[in-house]
């Protein structure tokens, strides 16, 4: 069968069409068309230009997936022989993103007469997870990794989410005010580093010597040692800035102190992730480490994670770079775990809170 998945819950206009043939997915299109160029201007996304983008982008994005996937040699009405279901995030993100991406689906399910499946973002971040990377793959047999202790971070979300089966989760712990990806992207445009912060503070931290060691910056790990699951990074940010501003301007914009920064901050966001991920695993007796999400591309985590889990004899997944990022595969991926559920076309709405 083959599912196609859109997602706009964010900056990104994502559609990805998937095949499920003898139990294999095949990613047959990824197509993702980033905004990041036009929210660099203002240092992060903005809701109204994004919706704005997502409306121009659809309809020439679903054309490039179909393309990719060779379904569009003839026209496209004669396509619903072809799309067997459709899957779209309907939250949580940005509502006004969120509605686009979903009228759009609507439209397409009504013309295709095909069904509609209902994504939640955060659920479709930890599905990434049962995609291998060489395109042909069977389907994983994720059972035998449950339950899992996940860890979901992005731009939008930390959150900490015990996962017993598909459909069947726990949210265990969250931030209570910004996720981890907003704290890279508000310091780096502290540092001048631009948008989208995470790659750009990655790059900055590896850069970093110890031999350049010269600021002694020692930045907080909020809520480390609390006993519950929850994360905090607004404070972290303000201690950055803080710093910063007790800075020269040379010093400021000198490269040893920015990489410094850098690498303190990253390493302050990556103890406090994994000392709370691993206090969630043991705590739940989970299986596996599932980690999902645009913070989880960040190469520096990936080694850090896989270092730890292997010390602890833990198992641990994470999905490819490109299926960390916000992509319309997993979406396709999840709603096709769903596709036995019935929907009814006009109660399906876009939340922009949408619990897991
Ligand atoms: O999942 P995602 O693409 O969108 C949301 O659902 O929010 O995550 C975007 C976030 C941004 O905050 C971005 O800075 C961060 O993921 N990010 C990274 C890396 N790549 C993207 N953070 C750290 N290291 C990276 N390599
Ligand atoms: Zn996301």
């Amino acid at each position: 069968m083959k599912i196609l998945g859109i997602d706009t819950s964010c900056d990104d206009t994502c559609i990805s069409l998937v095949e499920i043939r003898n139990s294999k997915f095949e990613i047959r299109s990824n197509v993702v068309s980033s905004q990041v160029k036009l929210h660099a201007k203002y240092g992060g996304v903005y809701p109204s230009l994004a919706k704005r983008e997502h409306r121009r982008n659809l309809a020439p994005v679903l054309k490039k997936a179909l393309e990719e996937a060779r379904l569009l040699n003839s026209k496209f009405k004669n396509q619903n022989a072809k799309i067997d279901a459709i899957g779209v995030t309907v939250g949580p993100g940005l509502e006004p993103c969120l509605w686009q991406g979903v009228n759009f689906a609507k439209d397409l399910a009504k013309k295709l007469k095909r069904p509609l499946i209902p994504v939640n973002h955060i659920e479709a971040h930890i599905v990434a997870n049962f995609i291998s990377s060489n395109f042909q793959f069977p389907i994983s047999n994720f059972q035998t990794v449950l339950p899992a202790a996940c860890l979901v971070v992005s731009g939008g979300h930390t959150q900490l989410v015990l996962m017993k089966g598909i459909g069947k989760y726990k949210l265990i712990g969250e931030t209570r005010d910004d996720a981890a990806g907003e704290c890279f992207d508000k310091v780096a445009r502290i540092l001048g580093l631009g948008y989208p912060g995470g790659p750009a503070i990655d790059e900055q931290a590896a850069k970093f010597k110890i031999l350049n060691l010269k600021f002694k910056i020692v930045l907080p790990r909020p809520m480390i040692y609390q006993k519950n699951y929850d994360f905090s990074f607004s404070g972290l940010k303000t201690a950055v800035l803080y710093d910063f501003r007790s800075r020269s301007p040379k010093i400021q914009k000198s490269k040893i102190y920015i990489q410094e920064m850098a690498k303190e901050v990253q390493q302050a966001i990556i103890d406090v992730l994994i000392k709370k991920t691993i206090r969630a695993a043991k705590n739940y007796k989970a299986k596996t480490i599932i980690l999902g999400g645009g913070v989880a591309a960040s190469e520096e985590l990936r080694r850090q994670f896989q270092k730890t889990c292997l010390t602890l004899h833990v198992k641990q997944l994470v999905p490819p770079k490109n299926l960390c990022t916000d992509n319309a595969v997993m979406v396709a991926m999840t709603a096709y775990f769903h596709r036995k559920e019935k929907f009814n076309l006009p109660e399906i709405k876009a939340n922009a809170n949408l619990k897991i």
